[in-house]
């Protein structure tokens, strides 16, 4: 007979071969790329680390691109055995982009019953404890998932964004290996494992050209790019038409009224949407980088993903982007150089750095025992990768491995549109606050995008004008249809730039013959002298009848701080009219102190105005929400 241990694996390879190869799927919904990035770390040392046992495939996908039609989720889930989900939460508690369509189903399916008893599982979630709604979709798929009968093996992971993810995320990990190690392993394979595994590192393969090679240069890309959809992956280049500033010359900050101009390009947008914003590094910020790199500006290559033809095997290794580029050009468009470098980034640093003390320190820094040490001097000194790597001289990677490893891309930003689809239909606006501040290692940080904008050359400067690929993303912050319905809009700062938006078009429906309802905004800035944007478009407004009232809190003119909040509960009474006379109440701004204190005065208003006690008063504000009459836009 044999032994029990053996009898254990021949079960386990006829359970193999009903399921077909053991295989475990990561699910990933990511917004800003690091649910994606942990998910592919995860990829890749499972690959390594289970190399010898047969029965495994490590699958990694994109949540929306799991299925194309909704109804394949079920089947194509129920097939499944093992899976781990990465989910982001942002914004107002909201799935990434690319889980939107899986939560949506995924959600509803809770009335169908979707059985997924066949199922075990893990969720990590990313998030920020800062938001109300901390980690609300990985909470929510979690359990749903044990609602409809899948394993839970895994307790649920909450990445908080806030402090240090990247060790929620270690830490998790560690529980991931325990339970993955009893399910794919043979206990012989278990015995033979490594305690900590180190990825390889990614790296392109690179193709060095002459600069005679001029012809291989590609032109600069039209207008129109071939696509008719365009989204993250395909955006569209368009053209700066205007810029100017808001701020008055008094002001020691600084923020741009942009406009693309989308005429002549397949780009729509409705009011109420969002634009990203694909911008690129500074000359400045580029040369400092080649520098340190130890290549020219001019270098110019080609960047490959295979090797005669057979992909280079790290799953982590993200698509290349169009080459040949110069690295002038790569760095400023696709290198997110001012980021502070995670800490697999470090040990890629450390590969290649020629002084062994250097690649010591650096190996330290992404050690567990260097946890604490990372968390000071990388993250919490906000040190960028360019100041690490000026820390570390003889760190001199190859462009190969810089771009696959070092330098994550580039990502999109994303803006309220501060126009209204109706009055500008061929006109993208964008109302950008300039990031910039001091950071303890005595840099100034400067946003990538709002530094772009607020330096970008419009049309009609007898220069060539600057461009930007730029994508539009779907938002639910919409105007009443019925037009009628009475409106309040808080948004302080740029928080104003929806309610432009929403301004521009009710003058225009006003002027089409419609009938509007009351209107009111709160606005909030510093001082009336300073930076009180578009204040005479606001003004024009009120004249117009497009907007009923104009409340403006100013926070450093008079003796003590006024803030729209405050403004708010001056107007309980109005603002109790409207909302319970079926009113909608639109925030849009900064989540993490306005909205959230403008969530209370709400809810006050309700409890007092109402004369509803408190838990109603709750259940009150969450209906207008599930309504749609009480909408955010915060960041
Ligand atoms: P402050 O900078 O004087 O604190 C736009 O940025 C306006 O929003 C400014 O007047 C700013 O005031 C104000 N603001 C800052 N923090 C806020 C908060 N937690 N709630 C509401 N408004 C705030």
């Amino acid at each position: 007979a044999p032994a029990p241990k053996r009898a254990k694996k021949i079960a386990r390879d006829a359970e193999s071969v009903d399921l077909g190869k053991k295989k475990v799927t990561l699910f990933f919904g990511s917004q800003t790329g690091t649910a994606e990035r942990f998910a592919k770390t995860l990829a890749d040392e499972a690959n390594a680390r289970y190399k010898k046992s047969v029965f495994k495939v490590v699958d990694l996908v994109s949540i929306d691109d799991y299925a194309y039609e909704n109804h394949e989720y079920e089947e194509k889930l129920k097939k499944e055995s093992l899976a781990l989900f990465f989910l982001a939460t942002y914004g107002d508690g909201e799935p990434t982009d690319n889980a939107a369509r899986f939560y949506k189903w995924f959600f509803e399916a809770k009335e169908r019953n979707v059985y997924l008893d066949n199922l075990q599982y893990g969720v990590f979630g990313l998030g920020s404890r800062q938001y109300e709604h901390f980690n609300k979709i990985g909470i929510e798929v979690d359990r749903i998932l044990a609602e409809q009968g899948a394993k839970r093996i895994l307790p649920l992971g909450l990445g908080d964004d806030e402090q240090y993810i990247e060790d929620d995320f270690t830490a998790w990990k560690d529980l991931v290996w325990l339970e993955l190690d009893k399910l794919l392993c043979d206990e012989d394979d278990v015995a033979g494992l490594s305690a900590e595994y180190v990825a390889s590192i990614p790296e392109y393969r690179v193709v060095f050209l002459n600069h005679g090679d001029e012809s291989q240069m590609q032109r600069k890309p039209s207008l129109a790019n071939g696509h008719s959809v365009y989204d993250l992956r395909n955006p569209c280049r368009v053209n700066v038409a205007v810029r100017r500033e808001l701020h008055t010359p008094l002001s020691d900050r600084s923020c741009t009224h942009l406009e693309f101009d989308i005429s002549g390009t397949s780009l729509k947008y409705e009011t109420g949407d969002h634009v990203g914003v694909y911008s690129e590094n500074t000359s400045e910020t580029v040369e400092e980088a080649a520098r340190l790199l130890g290549y020219p500006e001019d270098t110019y290559f080609t960047l490959h993903a295979e090797k005669d033809g057979t992909p280079l095997s790290s799953s982590s290794i993200p698509p290349p982007f169009e080459t040949p580029i110069t690295l002038r050009d790569a760095l400023a468009k696709y290198a997110d150089l001012l980021s502070s470098p995670k800490k697999a980034v470090l040990i890629a640093l450390a590969a290649h750095a020629s002084e062994p003390t250097e690649a010591e320190r650096l190996k330290f820094l992404a050690s567990t025992d260097g946890k604490d040490e990372y968390n000071q001097w990388v993250v919490a000194s906000q040190r960028s990768l360019l100041e690490v790597m000026a820390e570390f001289p003889s760190a001199k990677p190859p462009l190969g491995v810089f771009f696959a490893a070092i330098a994550p891309r580039l990502q999109a930003r994303y803006y309220s549109i501060s126009s209204s689809s109706r009055v500008s239909p061929s006109r993208i606006h964008v109302t950008c606050a300039l990031v910039h501040g001091p950071t303890s290692t005595g840099r100034i940080h400067r946003g990538v995008c709002s530094t772009w904008m607020k330096n970008s050359i419009p049309q009609g400067e007898n220069q060539e004008c600057s461009q930007a690929p730029i994508f539009v993303r779907q938002s639910n912050f919409r105007l009443p249809s019925d037009t009628s319905v009475p409106i309040i809009m808080i948004g302080p700062g740029t928080g104003l730039a929806p309610f432009r938006a929403f301004l521009q078009e009710r003058l225009a429906l006003k002027e089409a013959g419609a009938e509007l309802g009351p209107a009111i905004l709160f606005f909030g800035c510093r001082n009336r002298n300073i930076d009180y944007i578009y204040e005479d478009e606001l003004d024009n407004y009120v004249k117009q009848g497009a907007l009923s009232e104009l409340i403006v809190a100013f926070s450093r003119e008079g003796p003590r701080k006024e803030y729209v909040q405050n403004k708010l509960s001056e107007k309980a009474l109005d603002v109790w009219n409207i909302i319970s006379q079926g009113g909608y109440v639109y925030v849009c701004g900064d989540a993490k102190g306005m909205a959230k204190d403008v969530h209370k005065v709400i809810h006050t208003i309700v409890q007092e105005q109402g004369s509803v006690e408190g838990s109603k008063a709750e259940a009150y504000v969450k209906n207008l929400q599930m309504e749609g009459r009480y909408l955010r836009d915060v960041w």
